[in-house]
């Protein structure tokens, strides 16, 4: 253990019960002995059964169709989820007016984020805004994540220019983190089958007891790979797995323009994989609490004036760090429009 890791092992203790996930960089969470005497699997067991404890008070705030799609699938899709008139605005907007935007490049895909506004500015992005956080939605996207909660969705731009050489990670099966998450697309514009959608192993977000005994045998070995994902926590895992694991087919989900995608993607998911040039944009957001707490919502993050502002905050922040040459994985590149290709 380095001597800077002595100094913050009490905060790496408290990691336990929370939602930190990092093998690599947390020297208790991934830790060889407490991991073989079962801490993984212990965190794994317990965030998943107070999720279903959070899951079973909300569930009469949802839709039963919805309920049933996901505990099914472990996803649920909406189509026409904007009203007509607000989707068809939105969509005029994006493509006359630039927006602030900083992107991230993941391999030959780049990710444009373009925030909404956090106050009524008149634009359909902030009427959108309130419509995705409004309480339909949000309970939705609690039920999935395991825990209600406030998020902060934004213009997402996936703008893709195949290479081979250099492939997308998102490409690859994974489950982001160890405990029910939740992340929602609202896709703008239609995405065919050849043009990369959203797939999922269909049931994998339920932890049956081959996954839990997976999870352990891969908390044994996540320090000593070099996949820089998996050592984070975010477990790779092939299509061979899946069945092994007690779950369904990997399904794609191709959509109609106005498509809103909730998946639990504590669930096994990717990109597909397309060798087409692609730019698709989408509203989304991601609800990640601490899946250790018993309760619902309740978070400091939902105090309005914090809500509101919290975008705001986190893409200043992330220009701090730019300009004191702290790396940060997203860049700003000033006033873009969501279709622009990838440069
Ligand atoms: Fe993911």
């Amino acid at each position: 253990m380095k001597a800077s890791q002595v100094l913050t092992l009490p905060l790496s203790a408290a990691s336990v019960i929370s939602s930190g996930k990092n093998f690599a960089s947390n020297p208790v969470l991934g830790s060889a002995r407490l991991n073989r005497m079962g801490l993984h699997r212990w965190r794994v067991a317990q965030a998943s059964a107070a999720s279903e404890r959070r899951r079973a008070r909300l569930a009469a705030k949802i839709r039963p169709d919805e309920k049933a799609q996901f505990e099914a699938k472990g996803f649920v899709v909406r189509e026409n989820a904007l009203p007509a008139d607000l989707h068809a605005r939105l969509v005029e907007e994006l493509e006359t007016i630039p927006r602030p935007a900083w992107e991230m490049r993941q391999g030959h895909a780049i990710t444009r984020l373009m925030p909404l506004p956090g106050h009524d500015d008149g634009t359909a992005a902030a009427a959108v805004r309130r419509f995705l956080i409004a309480p339909d939605i949000r309970a939705l996207v609690g039920y999935v994540a395991g825990r209600a909660g406030g998020y902060n969705p934004v213009i997402q731009t996936i703008a893709n220019r195949p290479d081979p050489a250099n492939p997308d990670p998102q490409n690859t099966l994974h489950a982001d983190t160890f405990h029910p998450t939740a992340k929602f697309w609202l896709f703008l514009h239609d995405v065919a089958a050849d043009e990369g959608p959203f797939s999922f192993v269909e049931g994998s977000h339920r932890l049956t007891p081959q996954r839990l005994e997976w999870e352990y045998q891969q908390s044994l070995l996540a320090t000593a790979t070099d996949n820089a994902h998996h050592a984070s926590g975010s477990f790779r895992a092939s299509e061979a797995e899946m069945a092994a694991l007690g779950y369904g087919d990997l399904v794609t989900l191709p959509v109609r323009g106005n498509t809103l995608v909730v998946a639990d993607t504590y669930g096994f998911h990717r990109r597909t994989p397309t060798d087409k040039p692609t730019v698709r944009t989408e509203l989304h957001a991601m609800l990640r609490r601490n899946p250790f707490m018993p309760w619902n919502g309740a978070d400091v993050s939902e105090i309005p004036y914090i809500h509101d502002r919290a975008l705001d905050w986190r893409f200043k922040f992330r220009d701090w760090n730019t300009r004191r040459g702290k790396p940060d994985k997203y860049r700003n590149v000033g006033e873009r429009y969501a279709a622009d290709p990838a440069e």
